[in-house]
């Protein structure tokens, strides 16, 4: 990467992101919910834990290879599925691209603006998401289409609320992009004239289509029409979620599980793994950042299934830490996105090469060959950190 667009944090890329991007745009980005408390939280949980370092005893290389999902990958950091368009002609095709150069594996939104077919051709270690979204008949086609494109795992989503309401106001996004969204978006994206000029290139205005949400071939529905259908599905129960384990037969994850009750059906209806999550805070403001929900979860089904966290990550240190209190591996949302604004896929590389070499140097520092050497003694977890949702008041922390 050339060195004025290369950056050294996650925070610069941010920084980068705000710059380049046009007002709403980025605001869509950063979303978040109500008042914002999660999403901060998410973030700030991590600078609560500290590390309990050697001073001797380093060895010369470590092994941060593991696998995710029966994927082998070479960081224990995998991208989490975004629905965010707009931010980067190449959208997921670029991400998958960077995700594929640094050896991981890819989350891929249903809500994303590239058809899943262009995505695996650039990353086959390809994980589909799906939403509750139109019933078990809509899912079942969309799923069979993630399938024969190859996908090699499904994630379900069904932590979404539908909190529509933000404290600092939410971005104006327009039901579709055409001459006059772009005339009105102007003022915005004259102020910006890198983003502006990556589409112009295309001849292409940002797609705010859906293509994963139709058949193969065919553009999708529009963002807000797939979004309303979404709104008027009924939730699925833990039937639908066995029955769509079921018909997937490969391996699955659960994304959303904050509590340990939750975490055990899961395990009951036969997942492969779950992510504890609470959607990067954009959906019920007040929940707890995932980093303090983990132990409990890690402890209560860790060696029954894959137990993976998203939420807040930043840095490589925060991977380290996260893996101490028993995650397998983490995703990342926000970071990645920020990299994709700020310099499209090098930018992406970009952010998992900062995260590659904080995991190596937090490793370095407390000693270790291998991140799965990693254990609780590695840190310093303050008293009331962790908090154990879905058990006896009496086992609350
Ligand atoms: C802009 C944006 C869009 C998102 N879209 C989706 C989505 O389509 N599907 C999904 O499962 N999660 C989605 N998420 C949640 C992420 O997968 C992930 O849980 C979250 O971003 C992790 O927190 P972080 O951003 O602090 O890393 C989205 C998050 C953001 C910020």
């Amino acid at each position: 990467m050339a060195r004025d667009t290369w950056f050294e944090t996650v925070a610069i890329a941010q920084r980068r992101a705000q710059r380049r991007l046009p007002k709403s745009v980025y605001a869509a980005l950063i979303a978040a919910s109500e008042r914002g408390v999660t999403a901060a939280d998410n973030v700030e949980a991590f600078s609560e834990l500290g590390f309990a370092p050697h001073v001797v005893g380093a060895v010369e290389k470590r092994d941060l290879s593991t696998t995710v999902m029966g994927q082998d990958i070479s960081i224990p950091v995998i991208i989490s599925p975004t629905g965010v368009q707009a931010v980067d002609p190449d959208g997921e095709v670029a991400v998958a691209r960077a995700a594929a150069a640094r050896g991981t594996a890819m989350g891929l939104s249903s809500f994303a603006s590239k058809p899943i077919e262009e995505v695996i051709a650039a990353n086959p270690k390809l994980f589909f998401q799906v939403y509750w979204l139109g019933g078990r008949d809509a899912i079942a086609e969309r799923v069979e289409r993630a399938r024969a494109a190859g996908a090699v795992g499904l994630i379900v989503t069904t932590d979404w609320t539908f909190s529509h309401g933000r404290d600092w106001g939410s971005p104006k996004i327009p039901e579709q992009m055409n001459l006059g969204t772009i005339l009105r978006l102007s003022p915005q994206a004259i102020t910006r004239p890198g983003w502006l000029w990556k589409y112009a290139k295309t001849l292409r205005p940002p797609n705010l289509r859906v293509p994963n949400q139709a058949r193969k071939g065919e553009p999708g529905p529009p963002f807000f029409s797939a979004y309303g259908e979404w709104m008027t599905t009924p939730p699925p129960t833990w039937e639908d979620i066995a029955w769509l384990r079921e018909l997937w037969g490969g391996p699955f994850m659960l994304k959303g599980v904050m509590r340990v009750d939750d975490a055990k059906r899961a395990v009951d209806v036969g997942v492969s793994a779950i992510s504890v999550s609470n959607h990067g805070g954009n959906n019920l403001d007040g929940t707890p950042a995932t980093i303090r929900a983990l132990p409990a979860v890690a402890d209560a089904v860790g060696d029954q299934v894959e137990v993976l966290l998203d939420g807040g990550i930043r840095r490589g240190s925060d991977v380290v830490k996260a893996m101490a209190l028993g995650a397998r591996a983490v995703m990342i949302g926000r970071a990645y996105l920020w990299g994709l604004a700020a310099a499209g896929q090098a930018g992406v590389e970009n952010v998992l090469d900062i995260m590659r070499s904080g995991i190596d140097s937090a490793l370095m520092g407390l000693g270790y060959a291998a991140v799965r050497d990693l254990g609780r003694d590695d840190l310093v977890v303050p008293p009331e950190f962790v908090r154990a949702l879905g058990v006896p008041a009496a086992d609350h922390r």
